[in-house]
This record gives structure tokens, C-alpha cells and sequence, in this order.
């Protein structure tokens, strides 16, 4: 088992009978919903939300059941990735370009649990590119707007073109560098026109779950 099945494996032991189930989107999240789909398979009976195309590909074929997000009206447990996080609970996400549904399940859950590798905890956010997702149209102004916080913006492209989210919309790759307050960076993002979400996941995490190279994993909340 290596860090990411380990950080997945035991996440997935806080699902119960009868819960409904975030989904998240990655290569951490991809074991969550392998872990899940034995539980299933062994008679576990859960509804998820998927938190993008991809994810909920992978759980019809694990035979998870999959529902709507407005078809519940809460989701008990959330299990995501992360591209980055603190001590403080802290995250940036998007990295796979799934951060508006991740958000949005994410704040839609009781419980969220953010698994990991020991390479994604950091001293203070801001190495890793922030994903803000915006809309295309006039994108260079949106994107000017956003330098003019203090970034260097990144057009996300896929096989020479933009990128293009779940919901028809662009990804700015926006390099900050240390990021000192995220609760007030967001804000300042989302408050500029053209912008949808950004991925800055402010002490929205209950507990986040790390995996390490021997297979064990260790906690915090
Ligand atoms: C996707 C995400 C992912 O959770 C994040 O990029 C981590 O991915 P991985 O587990 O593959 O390192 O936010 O939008």
C-alpha cells in the first residue's frame, strides 16, 4: 500500500451503512472510491455525489450508486484530495481542475476529510499555483484583474487549447507565492468580475488524513 492508498484506505473506515458519500476528484480520491467499491461489493449500501465527470465514471464502474447533489438534502461524509495544506486546515485545491463542485460538496457535508501524502503539508500556503475557475468570456480582463492582487496568471491549457471545467468554464493557474491570510485572499478573488470559485478551502476540512510509504497513516483535526 503505498501513501496515497494508505491516507484513502483509512479515510474510508469513517463510512458507515446508509451514508451519503462525497466523492472527490484525483489520484488520492481515485483509491477512496476503489476502497468504497469493496465495501459495496461486500454489501454496504451508500448513495454518492460525485464532485466531477471523472469521479462519477469511476464509482458507476466500482458499482457505487450515484445521485444528484439536489437530490440530497445533506451529505454526511466528504472525502477529497488536496494540492496543498497547513496545520490550520487550510487548502488549496483545483489541481485536477474540479474545485467549484468540490467546494460546493464540500459545504454541503456534515464531515469532510481531506486525504493526503506527507508531500501536500506545507509551513504557509501559496507554492502551488491557486486554480481560480472563471468564466471565458473576457477572460484577459478577468485575469488582469486578478494580477492585479499580486499573481502571475496562468491560462490552464489541455492538448494546445484552454482548458475547459465540468461547467464550461477556464482555469487561471494564479502563482501567489506565500499565502499569509487565505481567508482574505479569497474574498479579493471572488469578489472580482469573471470569477466563479476559486480553490482556496478555508477551515472548510475536518480532519485531514495523511498517508505515508509504509502504508500507515497518521491524523489531525
Ligand atoms: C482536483 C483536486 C485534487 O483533490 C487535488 O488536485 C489532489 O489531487 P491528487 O490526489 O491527484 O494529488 O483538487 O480538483
Amino acid at each position: 500500500m503505498n501513501a496515497k492508498q494508505a491516507a484513502a484506505h483509512k479515510a474510508v473506515q469513517y463510512i458507515k451503512d446508509g451514508m451519503i458519500v462525497g466523492l472527490g476528484t484525483g489520484s488520492t480520491a481515485y483509491w477512496a472510491i476503489q476502497y468504497l467499491g469493496e465495501k459495496v461489493k461486500q454489501g454496504m449500501r451508500i448513495t454518492a455525489i460525485a464532485t466531477s465527470g471523472e469521479t462519477e465514471r469511476l464509482a458507476l464502474e466500482c458499482g457505487i450508486k450515484v445521485s444528484e447533489m439536489d437530490a440530497v438534502d445533506h451529505i454526511d461524509i466528504d472525502i477529497d484530495g488536496a494540492d496543498e495544506i497547513d496545520r490550520r486546515l487550510n487548502l488549496i485545491k483545483g489541481g485536477g481542475g474540479a474545485l467549484l463542485r468540490e467546494k460546493i460538496v464540500a459545504a454541503g457535508s456534515k464531515t469532510f476529510i481531506v486525504i493526503a501524502d506527507g508531500s501536500k503539508m506545507v509551513e504557509m500556503l501559496g507554492q502551488f499555483p491557486l486554480p481560480v475557475e472563471i468564466i471565458p468570456f473576457g477572460w484577459q480582463h478577468t485575469a488582469r484583474h486578478l494580477a492585479l492582487l499580486g499573481c502571475q496568471t496562468t491560462l490552464r491549457q489541455k492538448e494546445a487549447k484552454p482548458f475547459i471545467t465540468d461547467n464550461g468554464n477556464y482555469i487561471l493557474d494564479c502563482q501567489f507565492g506565500p499565502i499569509p491570510d487565505p481567508a482574505v485572499l479569497q474574498q479579493q478573488i471572488n469578489n472580482t468580475p469573471g470569477v466563479v470559485e476559486n480553490g482556496l478551502f478555508v477551515k472548510m476540512a475536518t480532519r485531514i488524513v495523511i498517508g505515508y510509504d509504509d502504508g500507515t497513516a497518521g491524523e489531525f483535526s
